[in-house]
């Protein structure tokens, strides 16, 4: 038996080497690590009970989980696997050819349920949203609507339609496992996914690996393992969160009834077992409004140094410095010379937004440049192709409090900082801006009160700025714009007062 894995894993590796991370990346083709395959196996063996379980395989790859599911099944049990890439889907046929595994190669979305099965375990792919055509998101889209009464947001990556259609193909009573990113549990497409597994089915557990224990070394996700069952919830039942370690061995394991677990919640919080004191009154929201840098649509074409300026002699009135990208900024304060930013790399943002006959007739050599845009095919982009003209980007204020918005924690290093830029530059999105609220703005205008607040936002401990975050796999953490806005704030509530609270104040003394 431990041959054919050897075998198995050779054609794995090789069929690998054929395509580039990019094409891998777009058809969801990371492999699962055999040790990882066989650990599932046997805790499926565990929980169904039976020795001759059926089992269907709906991403099948080169059929890990059908090698472990040999060691721990009746090799002879019914099962069948689907895989939609010819690539994979010949030499696997070919190796199993002598076994009673029944492969098709087909989308397994699309598919109807022509039987059911005891059991169904999978890694699916775990294709992002923009790499799906519009039609295909909304014949899913449509399928998830008719069939389960969920609305799924078109955000969602295709993983999460596989949890939910498979079901189809599940007896009752049967189970399903799959092993997926964690970040449904936290972001809003997750929300159908789990709603489906609170309202339509059984959940039964949750098993998280440790963020920083990569799965996968050649996919950077963190993931969990979401095992089901296909019976309606009753309301008192308990769901296992476990983290750490193996599924059939984990570290730690919380119980928690069903009924506390709602759709709209961010799950990962659930797994935390001492929870930290929020029992802040204020959140950073109530002070400053959150928003994303802006998006050029190519960064390569729109951030240009100061020779390109030179080059294609462009004009003040087209630029504007940006502050470039975190790993460049050294400390948390950013100073300025004349409004632009004292950093080693310095950059400008080209934007301009003269129509394409008054720039080739007053400015040919900036005309230079905007071709050598549609030479590179910037300008059919998603975020080009929308703007008149394409060349012109988003207007935006600077902001004085700067966040990165992607951090990896470790001893030295806190994951997010907050940087007091005191220049004229903005920022791409890269980074999250503070703007004070209209009411603070006139108080945040004063330099010392500014540099408190500044120094007070840096002091509130990592595990409260992160929590409303999500982590991904090596302890990588990203913050969205309402979610920094959740950081608990009491200690910059003191120093900051509003313009209305002035005037009460002024009217008393
Ligand atoms: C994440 S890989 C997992 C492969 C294998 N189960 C494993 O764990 O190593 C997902 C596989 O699903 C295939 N796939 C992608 N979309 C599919 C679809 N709609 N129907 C069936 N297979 C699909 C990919 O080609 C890839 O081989």
């Amino acid at each position: 038996m431990e041959s054919i894995e050897n075998k198995r894993k050779e054609m794995q590796d090789y069929l690998d080497a054929q395509k580039s991370q990019k094409d891998r990346n777009k058809m969801g083709q990371f492999s699962t690590p055999y040790p990882l395959a066989l650990d599932i196996m046997r805790y499926m063996r565990k929980i169904v009970g039976i020795h001759n379980a059926s089992f269907l395989e709906p991403a099948i790859g080169t059929g890990v989980f059908y090698s472990a599911f040999r060691e721990t099944f009746n090799i002879n049990n019914k099962v069948l696997g689907f895989e939609i890439d010819p690539l994979y889907y010949n030499p696997t046929k070919k190796f199993w050819e002598n076994t009673n595994l029944n492969i098709r190669c087909a989308n397994f979305l699309t598919q109807h349920p022509d039987e059911k099965f005891d059991m169904i375990v999978s890694n699916p792919p775990y294709i992002r949203h923009h790499h799906l055509t519009n039609e295909s998101k909304t014949w899913l889209q449509n399928q998830v609507q008719q069939k389960f009464n969920i609305k799924i947001s078109g955000l969602a990556g295709l993983y999460c339609y596989f949890m939910i259609l498979a079901s189809e193909w599940l007896k009752d009573g049967a189970y399903s496992c799959w092993l997926v990113p964690s970040e449904f549990m936290d972001v809003n497409y997750g929300v159908a996914v789990k709603k489906y597994l609170t309202e339509n089915v059984q959940l039964i557990q949750i098993h998280r690996f440790n963020a920083e224990d990569l799965q996968f070394t050649d996919a950077l996700v963190s993931s969990c393992i979401v095992v089901l069952r296909n019976n309606k919830p009753t309301k008192n039942h308990e769901v296992e969160l476990t983290i750490g370690g193996e599924i059939t061995n984990p570290e730690k394991i919380k119980k928690i009834k069903i009924s506390d677990i709602k759709p709209e919640d961010k799950w990962t919080n659930l797994f935390t077992e001492n929870e930290i004191d929020i029992s802040s009154q204020n959140v950073l929201g109530d002070f400053f409004t959150v928003k994303r840098g802006i998006a050029t649509g190519d960064n390569s074409f729109f951030i240009i140094n100061e020779e390109t300026i030179t080059r294609y002699n462009i004009p003040k009135q087209f630029l504007r410095p940006i502050i470039p990208s975190p790993r460049y900024i050294k400390g948390n304060l950013i100073n300025n010379i004349e409004g632009l930013p004292t950093v080693e790399k310095r950059e400008f943002l080209f934007s301009c937004n003269l129509p394409e006959n008054i720039l080739k007739e007053q400015y040919p050599k900036v005309w230079d440049y905007v071709k050598i845009g549609y030479e590179r095919g910037v300008n059919n982009g998603y975020i080009c192709s929308r703007r008149k003209p394409w060349y012109s980007c988003e207007q935006r204020e600077p902001a004085t409090i700067i966040v990165p918005y992607m951090g990896r924690s470790d001893k030295k290093n806190k994951s997010f900082r907050f940087i007091l830029n005191t220049s004229k530059a903005i920022t791409t999105n890269v980074y999250l801006l503070l703007y004070p609220k209209p009411q603070y703005a006139e108080c945040l205008n004063n330099e010392k009160t500014l540099a408190e607040v500044w120094r007070e936002l840096n002091d509130i401990p990592t595990e409260k700025v992160t929590r409303n975050g999500r982590i991904y796999g090596g302890g990588l953490r990203k913050m969205e714009p309402s979610e920094l806005m959740r950081t608990p704030a009491d200690c910059i509530a003191p120093l900051i007062v509003s313009r209305t609270s002035n005037k009460q104040l002024t009217l008393f003394e």
